[in-house]
């Protein structure tokens, strides 16, 4: 079995992080969405992994490199441009050959790995298998139309759901997918849907199977998407801490502090991940916050949070909550007269101010 992993898409959502940086590459709890899509691969014993990446761009090449670090192969597969996850699927034909493959939506992350997925998915001995999460807007996805035991329809992003279920970035295809996506039609959008290969492996009577996520599974779509899943990852950490430095500071909880780091006159509440050479001086870190490498931290609060690499957080006298901020961002006190708010801020960002 293979697995083909996407990194392409354009994270309009996600901008203006997405602006200078792919979204598959922004780290959740410290570790970018696209390692753990990759992670949950080999542990499912996969060996010989395909990712489909923006043709633009080597950044996703550059970033994750040729596998060897998990011991095992990936294929890069460019596209030229984001024309939907069906045509995903068939510019990859070649790459996957004959195999049985796991097509996971690469900003997709889920608790409890893929395995058994893969037993479902054999046992029910199917050409499709398809995994489903309950969530309480489904017109946001791809919804199934359930009778009995069985998948009868599935549509995309439909204003009238027919279930409560999404289907989720998860799943198993036999090589009968690829006369699927060969036979379909563009979308309105002008995507080839994969909501649509899957409605044409219904209308042709191929086997189509299903398992619902009992745990967590969520789409990384939206900033708020974004801190959730930073929160479930983070709740499951455990302690591990190098820093350089503690001193007259509490920590408490499941704390890990990379390398480097200094930590003074603080407390920190974990969950909580900070990076390798960060200050965190008289400050306050809350529950479920990550903090990516070389960020400063100094009289201020924060919680909740999500930090890229060499954020700065000084004297700031109003806790900072619910936040994701990009890489090289300042939040500082304002010193002199008048006394008023100040921005320098990039194209689509986002403040709310008390
Ligand atoms: O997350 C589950 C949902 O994913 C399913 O319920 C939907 O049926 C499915 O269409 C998909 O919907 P999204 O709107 O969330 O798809 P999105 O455009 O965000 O793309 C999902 C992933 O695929 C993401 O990693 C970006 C990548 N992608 C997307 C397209 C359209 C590509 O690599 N190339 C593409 O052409």
């Amino acid at each position: 079995m293979k697995a083909l992993i996407t990194s392409g898409g354009r994270g309009t959502r996600l901008r203006p992080l997405t602006h200078t940086q792919n979204k598959h590459l922004i780290p959740i709890a410290n570790k970018p969405i696209l390692h753990y899509a990759i992670e949950y691969a080999v542990e499912a014993g996969i060996k010989e992994i395909g990712i489909v990446h923006g043709a633009e761009s080597d950044a996703v090449p550059k970033g994750i490199g040729d596998g060897s670090n998990w011991g095992i192969n990936i294929t890069y597969i460019p596209q030229n441009a984001p024309l939907g996850l069906a045509h995903v699927v068939k510019i990859s034909q070649d790459f996957i050959g004959d195999d049985k493959f796991i097509f996971y939506l690469g900003d997709n992350i889920v608790v409890g790995g893929l395995k058994r997925f893969v037993n479902a998915f054999e046992q029910a001995k199917s050409n499709c298998h398809l995994t489903l999460a309950k969530v309480n807007d489904p017109e946001r996805f791809g919804v199934p139309e359930i009778k009995g035991n069985r998948i009868i329809s599935v549509e995309e992003k439909p204003k009238n759901p027919k279930s409560h279920f999404a289907v989720a970035g998860i799943y198993l295809y036999d090589s009968t997918i690829f006369e699927a996506v060969n036979n379909i039609k563009p979308s309105a959008r002008g995507e080839l849907e994969i909501s649509d290969a899957h409605q044409y492996l219904l209308d042709n009577n191929f086997h189509v199977s299903y398992s619902e996520i009992t745990g967590w599974w969520k789409d990384t779509g939206k900033p708020q998407d974004l801190l959730e899943a930073n929160r479930l990852v983070l709740d499951n950490i455990e302690e591990n801490n190098n820093a350089k430095q503690v001193k007259n500071s509490s920590i408490l909880g499941n704390v890990q502090i990379g390398e480097g780091s200094v930590i003074k006159n603080s407390s920190i509440r974990g969950p909580v991940v900070i990076g390798k050479n960060c200050e965190i001086h008289d400050a306050y870190i809350g529950p479920y916050t990550a903090i990516y490498n070389d960020c400063t931290i100094k009289n201020s609060e924060v919680e909740y949070s999500i930090l890229l690499s060499e954020c700065k957080i000084v004297d700031v006298n109003i806790r900072i909550e619910h936040s994701l901020l990009g890489n090289d961002v300042e939040i500082v006190k304002a010193v002199g007269h008048p006394s008023t708010h100040r921005f320098f801020v990039g194209d689509q960002s986002r403040i709310e101010l008390l």
